[in-house]
Parts: structure tokens; sequence; C-alpha cells
């Protein structure tokens, strides 16, 4: 059977999952041979760049190579493949790979045999992958967002046919399950709820890179994580560009609010969490689900971009300030204590002073947890690019400075506001000072507690003593 003969898109996807896993097998009998040739174990290391979509994408690549036998490393200098998952959400996050691969090529010489992979957002975009081909021949293999699920096929491809393998895909409508996934931390994990994004925000790359949105069907999620469940993880991430448009064109009626309140029943799964949604439609039914729900995080990733509604209607966000403002009044008045986090551009083209300290205003009269503050960066191919008032960067970078300072005071202040009070305590990893280990509570605050390794992954009552800018020191109860 071909996967042209499968009469509807799931099984064409069941059969492609297939597919891919023979060529796993296939792989794991090269690397098997290749050891025994040369009685040492193979290595790979993936290395991420970007955001949580891609680490949990960098998750099944390191799943499928250890599957196929690979052994993880974080060692560059150790590993047979390397694999670098890239992001083009700015210009810096390219100019990083090309920084990486120039080094690589140095140490390709050296090695001969090693296999170099890039995919992830930037080899989605022509210019970078024609500059790839011309200018750095150390890339061996190339594949994009939109087939990851076929890493297995390419790299067998690759390890036999000993060629540069490029495939780069448009876009996809396929959405392949069970393919294997290596977490990188065992209590906590990202979830897939949809791919891609339809709100083209005038300074976007992520929807020409990641595609149309497309939602993944309830039932395969639920089951995703009560297997998560069921193998030790107690917290979940559930990953989207925009979560409040889940569910649109599923053959079943359902909203995001119902997928969340779902996943929070499974048992064994203590707390859930989102990213990202976008202010313009982000529902009553949402903010009730939190509301209800005590396993539903405290905490609201809301990226504003700006406080200017002139700049927000430029960006296509389809909200203004006022609208914006609204919002965060009516989740604050169901959940008082709900932290709220955002993202904000510095510089988008036509911004003028004026607009630059509508977004000052605002970051005060939100007081926001902590806020990620981005100066502008203009991508090909994107409506912002080709608008004629690009900020000069002397006057970007005193605003980014002036916009930081604020943050950091205004974070400062509203993170103490737990001080002295108790709260659950995620353990997530030892600190660097010993005796120390550091967690989350369910507001997304960090705090340092006293504790060891045997701690991580446990959830436990901490009193928050003293807060110290954006974080927290804390004694056990
Ligand atoms: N320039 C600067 N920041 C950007 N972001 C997205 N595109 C750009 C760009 N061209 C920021 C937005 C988004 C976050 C993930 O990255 O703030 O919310
Ligand atoms: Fe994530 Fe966007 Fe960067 Fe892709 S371009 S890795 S989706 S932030």
């Amino acid at each position: 059977m071909k996967a042209a003969d499968c009469p509807n898109r799931e099984d064409r996807d069941r059969f492609e999952g297939q597919r891919q896993a023979e060529f796993i097998e296939k792989i794991r009998e090269l690397v098997r041979e290749t050891e025994f040739e040369t009685g040492r174990k193979l290595r790979s290391t993936v290395v991420t760049f970007g955001c949580q979509m891609n680490a949990r994408d960098s998750e099944k690549l390191r799943g499928i190579l250890a599957e196929a036998g690979f052994q993880d490393t974080d060692l560059e200098e150790e590993a047979d493949i390397i694999l670098y998952n890239t992001c083009t959400v700015r210009e810096n996050a390219d100019q990083h790979v090309y920084g990486r691969l120039g080094k690589l090529t140095g140490i390709k010489r050296g090695r001969p045999g090693l296999i170099v992979g890039l995919c992830g957002c930037m080899m989605q975009e022509e210019h970078v992958v024609a500059k790839i081909r011309k200018s750095y021949p150390v890339v061996d293999l190339i594949f994009g967002t939109h087939n990851l699920f076929t890493f297995p096929e390419l790299l067998y491809r690759r390890m036999t046919e000993k060629k540069r393998i490029v495939e780069l895909w448009d876009g996809t409508d396929a959405i392949v399950e069970n393919l294997p996934v290596s977490r990188k931390y065992a209590f906590k994990s990202g979830v897939n709820v949809m791919f891609g994004c339809n709100n083209f925000c005038s300074y976007c790359i992520v929807p020409y890179v990641r595609g149309r949105e497309r939602s993944r069907r309830p039932q395969d999620i639920l089951d995703e994580i009560r297997a998560l469940a069921a193998d030790g993880v107690r917290e979940i991430m559930l990953l989207g560009q925009n979560v409040n448009s889940y569910g649109k064109g599923l053959p079943e009626k359902v909203t995001f609010a119902q997928l969340l309140t779902e996943a929070a029943a499974i048992p064994g799964i203590e707390r859930i969490r989102f990213m990202t949604s976008h202010p313009k439609d982000l529902s009553d039914d949402l903010i009730e689900a939190i509301a209800e729900n005590e396993k539903i995080c405290r905490h609201f990733h809301l990226p504003v971009q700006s406080g200017s509604s002139r700049i927000l209607e430029i960006m296509n966000r389809h909200y203004s300030r006022e609208d914006y403002l609204r919002l965060v009044e009516k989740i604050r008045s169901r959940i008082p204590d709900i932290s709220l986090t955002t993202d904000i551009i510095v510089g988008f083209p036509g911004e003028t002073e004026e607009d630059f300290e509508d977004t000052l205003s605002l970051v005060r009269e939100v007081s926001y947890d902590s806020a990620f503050t981005f100066i502008y960066s203009k991508r090909t191919g994107t409506p912002a690019a080709r608008m004629p008032e690009q900020i000069p960067d002397n006057v970007v970078h005193e605003r980014f400075d002036r916009l930081l300072a604020l943050v950091k005071e205004t974070g400062e202040k509203a993170c103490s506001r737990f001080e002295g009070r108790t709260m659950d305590v995620l353990v997530e990893e030892v600190n660097k000072e010993p005796g120390y280990v550091t967690g989350r509570i369910s507001h997304n605050l960090t705090v340092h507690l006293p504790g060891t390794a045997g701690d991580i992954g446990k959830i436990v009552p901490v009193k928050l003593n003293d807060c110290r800018g954006f974080y927290y020191f804390g004694t056990r109860l």
C-alpha cells in the first residue's frame, strides 16, 4: 500500500508513522554495524534555538535518534550527528546559527564522518537555504517544520546515499502521531495542541514558516497526556501559537477551555499550563475554566506587543490598548492574584516617542510579573519589512533600555506580592548553590529552597520568605 491509497487523512498519517518507524529500524541496523566495526558507541546531539514549540520538536528528534540507537550527548565534540533545530523569529537567532556552522566547518575537517543536520523555522525560508547550499558545504541534511516527521527517512538516506539531502515542504495537513519522544524532564512535558498560525501580525515570520493552523484531535492529545501521566509526568504545558483558536476545523466541536478542563481531570496530572494566548480571542469560558480549577496554573502569558492603539492596528493585532486593558481587568476581577506576563516589541516601523510612552504607561498600569522585551527585527517577506519608516538603531536602543528599567521596577514590585505566604512549589532542578533546589509556584514564579536531587518532581509546601527581584527564597514546611 502507498500513503496516497489511504482512504482518509488519519489512515494516511498512521501509515506514514509506520513507514517512518521502519526507517528507524533500518538506521538501527546501520548503527549496530558501525558500532561493531569501530568498537565504540555512536552519539548524537540536538541543539535547540527558539521557543517552547521548538523545544518540544527537539524532544521528538531526540526520541527518534535514541530509538535508532544513538546515545544522546550534550557535547558537540563527541557527537557523530549534530542537529540544529533553528529559530528565525528575529535576525539574531539566524546569525547565531551561521556563527556555529562556521565553527563546525573546522571541526568536520578532523572528523569527516560527522553528519551535520539543520531543521526548524529558519529552513522554511528560501533565502536561508540558498545561502546554506552555496556557502556551507558542512551541512549534510536539511529539512523543515512541515516534514519533521520524515527525519528517520531523510537520515537513513543521508547515511546510505552519502550525499547532501535537502527536503523542504511548503506546507502540510499531516499530523503524524506516536513518533518516539525523549523528554528533557521526567516530571513535566509540553504537549502540542495545534501547529501553525493564521494571524499574520505584520512583523511576524511565524505564519510563513510554521504554516496554517492545524489542531490535533482532542482524543490524541488526551491519550498522550494519559500516557505521560502513567510515565510520572505531573505538569503539562499545552503548546500552540494561538491556543485560543484551538478546535477550528476539527470534526468535533471542542474549545480550548474544554480541552484544558479535560486534561486537568486526568489522574496524576497536578498542574496544567498553556502557551500562548492571543488577546484578541480569549474567551470568557477560558477565564472561567482557570478560575474554577486549581490544577490550571494561575498564569497568563498575554503578549501585548505595544501599548499604542495606532501601532497595534498597523501590527494587525485586532485589539486596541483599551480592549487589552479591559481584558486584563476582566481576568483580574475573576482571578485576583493571577500572574500576567507579556511580550513587547520596541521600535516597530513608525513608532513615535508618543507611541512608545503609551507602551510604558501600559506596563505601569498592568504591572506584569515579567515581560519579554524585543527589539523589532525586520523579517524578509513580512508586511512590516516593507514599511518605510524603520526606526534608527540609536533611538530603538534608548527606548529599549527605558522599557527594560521599567519592566524591572514594576516586575519586582508585582512579584513581591506573595511574600510571607506558603505556596506549593514543584521542584524542577538542583541549584548551583549546594544544598538548594529550584522550583516554581503555580503562578510561574521561581523559588529557591533547601533540598536535594531526590526532591526533583515533588510538589512541596514552601514559605516564601524573601523576594529578590523576580525570584524567592523560601523554607520548607
Ligand atoms: N521582531 C521582534 N520581535 C518579534 N517577535 C515576533 N516577531 C518579531 C520581530 N519581527 C516577538 C513577539 C512574539 C515573540 C515570540 O517574539 O513579541 O510574541
Ligand atoms: Fe518558535 Fe517562532 Fe522561533 Fe519558530 S520562529 S522557533 S515558532 S519562535
